[in-house]
């Protein structure tokens, strides 16, 4: 199934009601990309698409900390809601620094065990693909795992080709910076239910001037 796509011009103009977010975040996006209502419509169709796939078996549903969260959450409760049995794995993994990927990335903490399991990773956003072409040989050789998919929220529509391809995606959105629903710049903004563009002011901010 192709992921739905946000086209590069505004959807819909936020409004007032639209602005769900702390309010020392005033100003610090330029648009609203993405809502949760969205996303959780979304998210269930692609646990259909996964129970379908992995009818009959125990994947094993992989979190990529910490961005992947509330995506996974709500994942793994549409599982729920098919029946679909499935083990619960984490991984951290940091690549980003402020607004650019730094092409190398770290895993933090133990890779977990997943010999002779199905995988599925599951990401916030596919960028790149550099996180995800370090991250697979990782897991096909220290963890041994049987079969490896991804599934991300998120794909950018960038100019140059992605290094990993995902089976399972939510949305296609614009090459601009995201945050919101569990995606971060600098840590900040991972606490707004709906997806938005940066703005200037939210890139400039310094955290230590919120509260
Ligand atoms: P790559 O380029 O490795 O990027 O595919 C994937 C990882 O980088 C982070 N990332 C973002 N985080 N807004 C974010 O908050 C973005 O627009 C964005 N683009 C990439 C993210 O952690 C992802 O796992
Ligand atoms: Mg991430």
């Amino acid at each position: 199934m192709d992921p739905i796509i946000i086209p590069d011009e505004e959807t819909y103009p936020s409004d007032t009601a639209d602005r769900v977010y702390p309010p020392e975040y005033e100003g610090h996006f330029s648009r609203l990309l993405i809502k949760r209502e969205e996303i959780l419509s979304r998210t269930a169709s692609l646990a259909e698409l996964l129970h379908n796939d992995y009818r009959g078996k125990r994947p094993v549903i992989l979190c990529v900390l910490k961005g992947s969260t509330p995506f996974y959450i709500n994942l793994l409760e549409a599982l729920q809601d098919l029946t679909q049995g499935y083990y619960m794995e984490y991984i951290r993994v940091k690549s980003y620094d402020g607004l650019e990927t730094t092409g190398r990335i770290k895993v933090e903490g133990a890779v977990p065990n997943l010999e002779g399991k199905d995988v599925i990773i599951v990401e916030d956003i596919l960028d790149t693909g550099t996180t995800l072409s370090h991250l697979i040989p990782i897991l096909e050789e220290q963890s041994k795992a049987s079969s490896i998919e991804v599934c991300t929220l998120l794909t950018k529509r960038i100019s140059e080709p992605q290094k990993v391809k995902a089976k399972y995606v939510g949305f296609s959105i614009p090459s601009k910076f995201v945050i919101g629903y569990g995606l971060d710049y600098n840590e900040l903004y991972r606490d707004i239910r709906d997806v938005w563009i940066i703005s200037q002011k939210g890139i400039d901010c310094d955290p230590k001037s919120l509260p």
